[in-house]
């Protein structure tokens, strides 16, 4: 044998290997819209629901990256741009692990997400609008937020005094309040397990 030729043995593991023994095809499923839109609330059910089908997923949200990780940027546009930037790097290194990633991030501007689906490739992203008109999210102000921007005690908030710029072409869109949660996460499952079912070879 040539010397110079490494057996396939000594070659790192694939993705392709990791996705064969998950039973899986790996995709990052991109959920932008407002706070309070839903995102974070459909990931965790989606997620569970993917789990309970024998599937491998991982969640992301805002409120957990931003505590670790990227626990040193702010609202800023830049600050969100580095965000969402080491978000897509992230995404990128767990989906070639094989794992299904559920990403819930504002990303509010087009230039933004653009930056992400680069990053990740776009056969792997796919955009999820989570869709609810402002006036919802903001009776819902689940964490306060919207009063506080409101009352001038935040500023540069999504919606109120920063921008949000709807997807135009997201590959799915939920109107979360025309829709309840179920139905929001069977449709996304429904959507996407065609995608990830395994398929041998
Ligand atoms: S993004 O714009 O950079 O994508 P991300 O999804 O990480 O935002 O974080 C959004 C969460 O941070 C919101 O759900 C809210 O809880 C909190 N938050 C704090 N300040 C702001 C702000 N100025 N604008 C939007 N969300 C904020």
């Amino acid at each position: 044998m040539n010397k110079h030729l490494h057996p396939i043995h000594d070659r790192f593991l694939q993705r392709a290997d990791r996705e064969h023994r998950l039973m899986q095809h790996s995709r990052v499923l991109w959920l932008t819209g407002l706070s309070g839109s839903g995102k974070s609330t459909i990931a965790q059910h989606l997620e569970r629901r993917l789990y309970n089908e024998g599937y491998f997923p991982q969640a992301l949200d805002g409120d957990n990256v931003r505590a670790g990780i990227n626990n040193n940027v702010d609202f800023s546009d830049e600050g969100r741009r580095e965000n969402i930037r080491r978000i897509a790097e992230l995404s990128k290194l767990y989906v070639h692990s094989g794992i299904i990633t559920i990403n819930s991030f504002i990303s509010p501007t087009a230039a933004i997400r653009q930056m992400a689906r680069e990053i990740i490739g776009e056969t792997d992203f796919i955009e999820i609008y989570i869709n609810a008109p402002l006036e919802v999210c903001e009776a819902r102000d689940v964490k306060g937020l919207y009063k506080k921007a409101r009352a001038g005690e935040i500023t540069g908030f999504t919606g109120i005094d920063a921008p949000y710029e709807p997807p135009e072409n997201p590959a799915l869109e939920i109107r979360t309040d025309q829709m309840s949660l179920h139905d929001s996460v069977r449709a996304i499952f429904e959507f996407i397990e065609p995608v990830i079912k395994y398929r041998r070879g």
